[in-house]
């Protein structure tokens, strides 16, 4: 009998909790300054109009809507503990599944895409879900996963920043997160028989006048931070000032995706549409 994994922990309780108060401007903020990103990495693999999606840990649903968009002759499964923020009326090839993605299962063999970001980083067994989902994979179809790495907090040029994003590292430390992991994504890919693994790194940015990311970050993490004696109002306060001022830039954490692919058996029957689409 296989052991069943231990309960999502990160978003359930803590800092995380799908239940925080500015989760929703958290969840756009994180799409906003990534999106690009992850979207350009994808439109890099050949998907067809017809394959099968799966993304995991949907969130605010940008990438899923994207897929859709992208599938039309196929089918995007959009997966969250907490579905709150996804849209089942945005399009017809769109399922929304709400579920414990380290509990849930799929028949092996079925999607052509399986995407996440920001996800793994929170699960307790995240190799082993790696090993799972890369089982879901039809043939020849990809596993996409994006995770952050924390760049050290003390190597920050801003004291401030120092105090701030050591105070935040740990209590993300605490709540089950590791934001080192994405480190080992390309190796674990590879020993679980995926071919063709390839990554690519964002830098992150923090200030430099950006529609800021990390004020929604910090601000959601505040009232744990502040409750626990981490840091002061006058820290918050002196951090929001700082995010105004144009010479402020630093690099908190990168984003790591990796991505890498089941080995074909047998060819795939490609459709005329995903032909047509494929030389338009
Ligand atoms: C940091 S957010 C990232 C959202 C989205 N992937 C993005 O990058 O825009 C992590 C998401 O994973 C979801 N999540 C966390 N643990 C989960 C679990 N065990 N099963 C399914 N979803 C989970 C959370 O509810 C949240 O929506």
């Amino acid at each position: 009998m296989t052991q069943q994994p231990a309960p999502a922990r990160s978003y359930s309780t803590g800092i995380l909790s799908n239940d925080a108060p500015h989760e929703r401007d958290r969840l756009e903020s994180i799409q906003r300054s990534v999106d690009t990103f992850t979207t350009n990495i994808l439109d890099a693999l050949p998907i067809q109009t017809s394959w099968s999606c799966l993304e995991l840990g949907a969130g605010a649903g940008s990438i899923a809507y994207w897929l859709t968009d992208r599938c039309p002759d196929g089918r995007v499964v959009a997966v969250d503990l907490d579905t709150r923020h996804l849209d089942a009326g945005r399009a017809t090839n769109l399922q929304i599944q709400e579920a414990d993605i380290t509990r849930e299962d799929y028949t092996p063999g079925t999607f052509d895409l399986i995407h996440a970001r920001y996800l793994f980083c929170h699960l307790p067994g995240r190799d082993e879900l790696v090993a799972r989902a890369a089982g879901w994979l039809s043939p020849g179809g990809w596993l996409v996963i994006e995770e952050p790495y924390d760049l050290p907090a003390a190597t920050s040029p801003y004291p401030l920043i120092q105090r701030i994003l050591t105070a935040y590292q740990h209590t993300y430390r605490q709540n089950g997160a590791d934001m080192t992991w994405a480190r080992s994504l390309p190796g674990l890919l590879a020993r679980n028989a995926l071919t063709e693994v390839a990554y690519a790194a964002n830098l992150g940015r923090m200030g430099g006048l950006e529609k800021d990311r990390w004020r929604p970050l910090i601000h959601q993490a505040a009232p744990t931070l502040l409750a626990r004696g981490l840091i002061t109002d006058t820290d918050l306060t002196e951090f929001d000032e700082l995010l105004k001022d144009p010479a402020f830039i630093d690099i908190p954490q990168m984003t790591i995706s990796a991505w890498g692919r089941r080995p074909s058996d047998t060819p795939k029957p490609v459709t005329l549409r995903d032909n047509l689409a494929h030389h338009a």
